[in-house]
């Protein structure tokens, strides 16, 4: 297989860079060590949000120094489309009971917050002690519903961006840096 820049994924022009791999690296590792210091003593659990936070969460866990347990739940997604429909529907459900654990939700991407919001109810329901929330990238001029979030890696203007876990019609997860997709179809 050739690899030739022509058709290379990582150098492709209707992506912008935003931030690179040392950045959200760097970034990634301060917001473990946060979490570190805020979570001595607790029952941590963190929940990734799938597909999109896969890549973050794998960093995080990485650089937070305490006992954790992890969990993945799938919740529907944007489609091919790049709009989000505000319906939030379970694909895959967390099977760990969260009664008493100090939850810490692990999401891509902030845009809307009805995601998040949706998530936190629903972890607050199962009597957890704590929910609390980390995301990689929120993009806050984009809120539709307020959402509490603890750690945040990267604020980010309205655009949509790829990269690092994030997709466009399940494309582009796979670029270790994050960039602003142009000339979207939607
Ligand atoms: P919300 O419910 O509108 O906050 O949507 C959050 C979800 O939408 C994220 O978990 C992403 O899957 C997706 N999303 C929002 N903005 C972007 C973006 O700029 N690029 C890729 N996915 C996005
Ligand atoms: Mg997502």
């Amino acid at each position: 297989m050739s690899n030739s820049s022509q058709h290379s994924e990582f150098n492709n022009p209707k992506i912008k860079p935003l931030f690179d791999q040392q950045t959200i690296e760097k970034r990634v590792k301060e917001l473990g060590q946060q979490i570190t210091r805020d979570y001595v003593g607790h029952d941590l659990v963190l929940i990734c949000v799938l597909k999109g936070a896969c890549i973050f969460m794998s960093d995080l866990i990485r650089a937070i120094d305490l006992p954790v347990a992890i969990e993945f739940i799938a919740v529907s997604s944007y489609g091919a489309s790049s709009k989000s429909s505000g319906e939030v529907r379970i694909m895959k459900d967390s099977d760990m009971s969260l009664k008493n654990k100090d939850v810490l939700i692990v999401e891509d991407i902030v845009d809307t917050g009805l995601t998040l919001s949706y998530l936190q109810d629903m972890f607050r329901r199962r009597e957890a002690n704590s929910v609390a929330v980390a995301a990689c990238f929120d993009k806050p001029e984009r809120r539709l519903k307020a959402v509490d979030v603890a750690y945040t890696g990267f604020v980010i203007p309205n655009a949509f961006v790829v990269g690092y876990g994030l997709d466009y019609a399940g494309r582009y997860r796979n670029l270790p840096f994050v960039g602003i997709l142009e000339d979207l179809q939607e």
